[in-house]
């Protein structure tokens, strides 16, 4: 099994001889890597079992140490930067001939986050390395937001999780496309797009996040989903198909009074969808390994944070 702790100079080492880190960030935890060593990549690829030509995001401390990895930034970049960063958005810029291929899965475009979290801030700092880093979890199933999430999925693959607690958002980044054009959200997520829009002062036309482009697994209808079946949306309908199963149930603030024998899940009952957010997939597992059969969720308020966790929760649905 992996060792847990809070030591940044190991975590260093690890990185700087081609190993790989699970690293906290505020969204979910990342399976870390030296993004300009290519063999230390391919490791991130084959620990996740995931296909080389979905594209990872590269993580940086501050802009600083852009130039190098990006060119023709677009303004739009930095009005996003000075508002919003760091924090829970990736900017897809054109990248660099520094960053390897393996990275990009050869698209001209990658990625690129500064993660708002003071271990990884200093991790970042210190090891000097930009590091590239999917969800520390095995290709398509739920994304880690505790160190024990990682260890449990991928304690057998790596040997040092940097231990940052729970993450706060809980959701990945959201995914902004400015490397052409409009900026195009690719991937809802922990930024509410409301925000993006009042950084840059006008409304946001293109979201293009249900994409069957296969180029963007993230963006795949199917991803994120527990073992048993999850569905997703009228829970009295499938309360009834149900019936006599042990069934977990997740609702945004509100008990569902007709499933008394049911295992419930109320994610915020103040009704505040960014504690919801946060809680989510850590309730997705407790569910998974839990003895129940099925799992139920309902539609959450679609505002704000709600808006990505409907687009999880569509994408953990089972699909016959
Ligand atoms: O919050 C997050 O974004 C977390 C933490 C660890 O930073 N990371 C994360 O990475 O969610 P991952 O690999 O699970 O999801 C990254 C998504 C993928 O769907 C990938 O297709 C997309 O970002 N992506 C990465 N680079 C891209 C690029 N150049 N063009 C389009 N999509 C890209
Ligand atoms: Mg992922």
């Amino acid at each position: 099994m992996a060792e847990i702790g809070t030591d940044i100079r190991k975590a260093t080492e690890l990185l700087t001889n081609g190993s790989l880190v699970a690293i906290p960030t505020e969204t979910v935890y990342g399976l870390a890597a030296n993004a300009l060593d290519e063999n230390a990549v391919a490791k991130i690829f084959e620990a996740k079992n995931r296909p080389s030509f979905d594209p990872l995001i590269v993580h940086l401390p501050s802009e600083k140490s852009l130039s190098s990895l990006a060119q023709n930034i677009p303004d739009a970049f930095y009005k996003l930067y000075e508002a919003l960063s760091p924090g829970p958005i990736t900017y897809i810029l054109q990248k660099t001939d520094a960053i390897p291929d393996l990275v990009t899965a050869g698209n001209p475009t990658v990625g690129i986050r500064f993660p708002k979290h003071s271990l990884t801030q200093k991790l970042l700092e210190i090891c000097n390395l930009p590091l590239a880093a999917p969800s520390a979890n095995p290709f398509g199933y739920i994304s880690p937001t505790s160190a024990q999430h990682v260890q449990n999925q991928l304690g057998k693959k790596i040997t040092y999780i940097l231990d940052g607690g729970s993450c706060t958002v809980g959701l990945e980044s959201t995914i902004i496309d400015l490397s052409k054009g409009a900026p195009t959200i690719l991937r809802l997520g922990g930024m509410d797009i409301l925000e993006i829009e009042n950084a840059l002062n006008k409304k946001i036309t293109r979201i293009k996040t249900s994409s069957s482009n296969p180029k963007a697994p993230g963006m795949l209808s199917s991803h994120y989903a527990p073992r048993i079946p999850l569905f997703y949306g009228d829970i009295k309908k499938h309360l009834d198909l149900w019936k006599g199963k042990s069934i977990g149930i997740i609702t945004f603030c509100k008990r569902v009074s007709t499933a008394s024998e049911a295992q419930q899940f109320i994610l915020s009952p103040t009704r505040n969808l960014n504690e919801a957010a946060s809680q989510l997939f850590a309730v997705m597992r407790q569910l998974d390994t839990s003895n129940a059969d099925v799992i139920l969720a309902e539609e959450f308020p679609d505002e704000g944070l709600g808006k990505a966790i409907n687009d999880r929760l569509k994408r953990a649905a089972f699909k016959p």
